[in-house]
């Protein structure tokens, strides 16, 4: 891993191998609990990533044997509780850094779920574009095993990804699933045993990075974007975004893109240029 000189946090390591930035949140002795300082720390994080060369994709995993372990109850919902001006501060950088920061920034994301992952902690599932779990994971709305609520970008969040009947199955009960069951309905992309995680999405991360990253960030803003507009207003959009893309790329979907094929020197059907030497 490279040099992360320039990202000193408390609660964050960032690391960079090849055009993946590795995201590790860091304070496993609380199983990665979601605490103010650390929303802080990762909205700073985030705002540098989006225009630092070495992230081309940005992967967020947790430090030991847990992914996140949800808002830190304590120091949000205890310690806080009389100090209004504080919590309210606390929580808008906590719901902002994941409904919108992450859900919005400008480069693929994705969530490695190694271990525990509760409540909040599924909005940064959510927010990120892919997921990949340990088969042996263990997750959970766990709200109501606490007398609370998915509240927070938590509820609104799993409209978007899960089924009505498996929020309501997983939230009513607060049952943990393994990654495998979150896998099996769609929370995530796929489960795989906790020994390969690392590699396998370390691998699936450096697939995406090698692609054109003004077509990566088109790629999501025209899904995330257009996914709540009228019909008409998001064809609008789409002609704007290629516009932008097309600018952004100095036209090279057109030269090295669909010019190399009609070059006969791949076949963008079966790959990106790299299939061109098989
Ligand atoms: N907030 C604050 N502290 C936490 C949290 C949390 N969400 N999760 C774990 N910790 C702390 C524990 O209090 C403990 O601290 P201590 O060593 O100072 O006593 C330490 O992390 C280790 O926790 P253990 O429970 O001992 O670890 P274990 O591995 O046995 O269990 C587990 C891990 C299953 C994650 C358990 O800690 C747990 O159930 N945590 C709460 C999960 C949860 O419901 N999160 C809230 C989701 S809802 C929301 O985000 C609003």
């Amino acid at each position: 891993m490279g040099d992360s000189e320039r990202y000193d946090y408390e609660t964050l390591l960032v690391e960079f191998d090849d055009g993946v930035c590795l995201l590790t949140l860091n304070r496993p002795e609380k199983r990665n609990a979601m605490n103010p300082t650390l929303g802080e720390e990762i909205t700073d994080a985030l705002e540098r990533l989006r225009n630092e060369d070495r992230c081309r994709v940005l992967v967020i995993t947790g430090a030991g044997e847990s992914f996140c372990a949800g808002m830190d109850l304590k120091e949000f919902f205890i310690e806080l509780q009389d100090k209004p001006a504080e919590y309210d501060r606390a929580h808008r950088v906590a719901v902002e850094w994941r409904g919108r920061t992450l859900r919005l920034f400008p480069k693929p994301t994705i969530a490695m779920v190694n271990g525990h992952c509760f409540g909040g902690a599924f909005t940064i599932v959510e927010g990120c574009d892919l997921a990949v779990a340990a088969e042996d994971a263990k997750m959970g709305l766990s709200e109501i095993n606490f007398k609370m609520f998915p509240g927070g970008s938590v509820g609104k969040s799993m409209g978007n990804l899960l089924r009505p009947r498996d929020y309501m199955l997983y939230s009513l009960t607060g049952r943990p699933m393994t990654g495998q069951i979150a896998a099996d309905i769609g929370l995530v992309n796929y489960a795989i045993p906790r020994d390969k995680l690392r590699d396998d999405v370390m691998a699936l991360a450096r697939e995406i990075a090698d692609k054109d990253p003004s077509a990566l960030q088109a790629t999501r803003e025209i899904y995330r974007n257009s996914m709540d507009m009228e019909w008409d207003v998001a064809m609008d959009y789409a002609s704007s975004l290629q516009s932008q893309h097309t600018a952004r790329q100095a036209n090279a979907f057109r030269e090295e893109g669909i010019g190399d094929f009609l070059d006969k020197k791949y076949k963008p059907g079966l790959g990106g240029h790299e299939n061109a030497k098989k």
